[in-house]
């Protein structure tokens, strides 16, 4: 509820990581995340992108810190290198286990044994630790930061949960050096649970899967689900209501199917209707309708980009994804006629390459486009 003097603002987030009240349920996945980082095992946490794997791990390591564990988070999202790998991992270390008070940056020499971080200020004025790398030495300044939080754990006698985000950057390095070299050292860390995350399911998947990677079976797999369908709909029920908007359940629910419980697109779609509804004003179907028009016309511009890269076979492959029924089978004889598909070879490797973009997700023998939206938008064009 709304305290007294607050301004009506619109209650949906999706562009950023979402805590608190903006932070739906998502109770099973805290209370599996905590025990996996509790009994110090290594999890795999794998989901497309924009599922809520930040956020929840987020979530589940406010809560690790509550209960005394040290606490590591690594995004490497940004990390093409190994320099910039040992750069972000460093760094985050410094800052979540350095406190930034004069007497805490004279110990600082103290986590690692060679690496050097200083204390600056970001562009808010806030204090951070930053490091620099050597490049000539990457690889024992790699080990030196991977040994730090272990030797913390040992000497304050802890235990810690250390999470690296986007994760499959690693597996698309030039070799398999710091892999390796990761797998070596975390495997004798006894009181550490790391936690791997990706987005590119392809990819770290295969990273874990394949018997010639190093991270081979390193860690359990844990696909992040859907947030169940009753639970969005009551979330978002609630914050239309909260913020002034009626809205009825059968409406809240459509909401949620229409984005197939994909949470970034319903708080994409609710914050478009929002935004176009009045104070009081009741919600209905043709409000429904009237934002997902609006949701089109604002990504299209992203669909056109990706569709105009891709070549006249993958097009029609997507095509052919998009409206194909739920029973047909992507290889049938018939599919392949209607859509002009080619060859059975040359649609396995446009279907690869869809894959590799990221464009097209495989489960068993299913493939389905990954962004709801963009099917939409392909069924609409043609
Ligand atoms: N538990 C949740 N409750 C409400 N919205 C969520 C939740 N998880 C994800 N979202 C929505 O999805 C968006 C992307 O979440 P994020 O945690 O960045 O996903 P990922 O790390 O998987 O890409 C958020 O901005 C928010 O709109
Ligand atoms: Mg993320």
């Amino acid at each position: 509820m709304r305290k007294k003097g607050d301004t009506v603002k619109n209650p949906f987030v999706f562009s950023k990581e979402v805590r608190d009240k903006d932070f739906c349920n998502r109770k099973k996945e805290i209370k599996d995340l905590l025990g996996f980082a509790r009994s110090s095992q290594n999890v795999m946490i794998f989901s497309q992108r924009r599922f809520g794997k930040t956020s929840l791990v987020k979530e589940v390591l406010k809560r690790a810190r509550k209960e005394g564990l040290l606490t590591v988070y690594v995004d490497l999202y940004a990390s093409l290198s190994e320099e910039q790998l040992v750069k972000s991992y460093s760094e985050a270390v410094s800052n979540s286990l350095l406190s930034k008070t004069e007497k805490a940056f004279k110990n600082a020499g103290k986590l690692f044994k060679q690496l050097q971080p200083v204390l600056t200020h970001d562009d808010e004025g806030k204090p951070v630790f930053k490091v620099d790398v050597d490049l000539s030495k990457t690889i024992p300044l790699f080990e030196d930061v991977i040994d730090s939080v272990n030797r913390a754990v040992e000497k304050k006698r802890k235990k810690a949960v250390i999470v690296f985000d986007e994760f499959q950057q690693i597996g698309q390095f030039k070799n398999d050096r710091a892999e390796k070299v990761l797998r070596t050292h975390i495997q004798k860390h006894q009181n550490i649970s790391y936690f791997f995350m990706g987005s590119k399911k392809h990819l770290i998947i295969d990273m874990f899967n394949n018997t010639n990677r190093p991270f081979y079976r390193l860690a359990a797999p844990y696909p992040l689900k859907k947030i169940k369908e009753e639970e969005l709909t009551a979330f978002i029920s609630k914050k239309f209501k909260d913020e002034e908007r009626k809205i009825n359940k059968e409406t809240a629910a459509s909401i949620v199917g229409i984005c197939e419980s994909h949470p970034y697109y319903v708080q994409y779609l609710c914050y478009i209707i929002w935004e176009n509804t009045k104070t009081g004003e009741m919600i209905d179907s043709d409000k429904v309708a009237a934002g997902i028009k609006v949701l089109l016309e604002w990504t299209s511009p992203t669909y056109e980009a990706t569709w105009s890269l891709l070549t006249t076979k993958q097009k029609k492959v997507l095509e052919a994804i998009a409206k194909m029924s739920e029973e047909e089978k992507m290889f049938s004889a018939e599919l392949i006629s209607r859509f002009g598909l080619g060859t059975p070879s040359s649609l396995q490797r446009s279907l690869k390459s869809l894959i590799d973009k990221d464009i097209v997700d495989r489960e068993k023998d299913k493939y389905t486009i990954i962004d709801l939206f963009l099917k939409r938008w392909i069924n609409k064009r043609s």
